[in-house]
Order: C-alpha cells, then structure tokens, then sequence
C-alpha cells in the first residue's frame, strides 16, 4: 500500500538526516557552520521522522488494522518521542542559559539513544514487512 511505502521512504530520509546531524556535532564542532547545519539537519530529520510516524498510523488505521501491536511499532513510538524531545533540548539550552549544563548532557544523551532507537525500529521494521 501506498501509505506503507511512503512510510518507509519518510523513515529512511528522516533517519539519515538525524545521523548527519550527529556526525556534524561529532566531528565538525571547530568549524564556524556546525551549529546551523546541525540544527538544520536535526530540525528536518524530526520532521520527517514524526511525518513517517503520522504515515506509519494513517496506513494501519486505513488497513483496519490494530495500533502499536509489535515490538515494530513500540520502538518506533519510542523514537518518535525521541524525535520531539532531542531538537526540544537542543533549543532549550539557549533558552534556559540558568540549566544549559544539565540540559546540555541530557541533549547529547537523548540524541544518542535516538540513533539507537532508529537503528533497532529499522531492523524490527523490515521484519514486520517480512523481509527479515
Ligand atoms: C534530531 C535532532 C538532533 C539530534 C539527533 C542531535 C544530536 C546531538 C548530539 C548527539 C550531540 C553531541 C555530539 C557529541 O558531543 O558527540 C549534539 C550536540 C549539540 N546539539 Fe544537537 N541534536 C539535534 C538537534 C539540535 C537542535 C535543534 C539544536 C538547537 C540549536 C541542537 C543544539 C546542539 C548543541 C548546541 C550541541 C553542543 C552541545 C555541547 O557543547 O556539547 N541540536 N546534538
Ligand atoms: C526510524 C524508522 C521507523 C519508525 C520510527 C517507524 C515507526 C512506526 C510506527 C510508530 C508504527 C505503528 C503505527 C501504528 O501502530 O499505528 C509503524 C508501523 C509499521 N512500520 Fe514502521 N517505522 C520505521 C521504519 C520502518 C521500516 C524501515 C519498515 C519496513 C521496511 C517499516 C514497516 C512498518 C510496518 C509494516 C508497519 C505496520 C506494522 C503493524 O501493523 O504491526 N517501518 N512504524
């Protein structure tokens, strides 16, 4: 179904565009442009991600079929919380100047455990389409 595909499409950009904001954060900190192109990067790749999210819903609603019903669908709403959360932490430590230091630390970690997250949903999604 068009909507499954659409899923995997958005998931797939989504995902590359958060891992190429974690490599620029990683590696590329001393140039002048880090800060925009991870925040770009970071901002599309949410984006997209929480787009795939609403796909993923919409095709099983329209399947008739049952919400978050495998081990597919909880680590992929785990990301997605991810997803709101990691860019959130990222903005707020400009805004918080008082907890930068805690905010900072927990941006970093919640950053990591969406790469995590998005590694293990992609796997568990190929065996939900019954490649794996
Ligand atoms: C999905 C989106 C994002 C992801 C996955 C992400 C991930 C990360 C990771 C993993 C690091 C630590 C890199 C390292 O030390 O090796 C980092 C650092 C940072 N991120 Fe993000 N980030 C995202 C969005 C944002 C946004 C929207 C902002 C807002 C401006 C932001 C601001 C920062 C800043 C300022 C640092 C440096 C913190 C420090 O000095 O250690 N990030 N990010
Ligand atoms: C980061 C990547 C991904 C995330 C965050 C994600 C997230 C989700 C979520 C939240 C659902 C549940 C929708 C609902 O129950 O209403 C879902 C369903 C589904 N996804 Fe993904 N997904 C990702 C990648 C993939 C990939 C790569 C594939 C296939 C190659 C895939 C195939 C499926 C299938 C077949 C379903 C329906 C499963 C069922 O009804 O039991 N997903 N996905």
């Amino acid at each position: 179904m068009i909507l499954f595909q659409w899923h995997v499409a958005l998931m797939a950009a989504g995902s590359l565009m958060a891992a190429a904001a974690v490599l620029i954060a990683a590696t590329q900190r001393q140039r002048r442009w880090w800060l925009r192109f991870h925040r770009g990067a970071g901002l599309s790749g949410a984006f997209l991600i929480l787009t795939g999210g609403a796909a993923a819903v919409a095709a099983v609603t329209l399947d008739g079929g049952e919400h978050l019903r495998s081990p597919h669908t909880w680590f992929g709403a785990l990301t997605l919380a991810a997803a709101v959360a990691t860019p959130l932490l990222g903005f707020l430590q400009f805004k918080v100047p008082e907890r930068v230091e805690g905010l900072r630390a927990t941006h970093r970690l919640c950053g990591r455990i969406l790469t995590g997250f998005v590694l293990i949903t992609i796997l568990l999604g190929f065996r939900a389409a019954g490649f794996l």
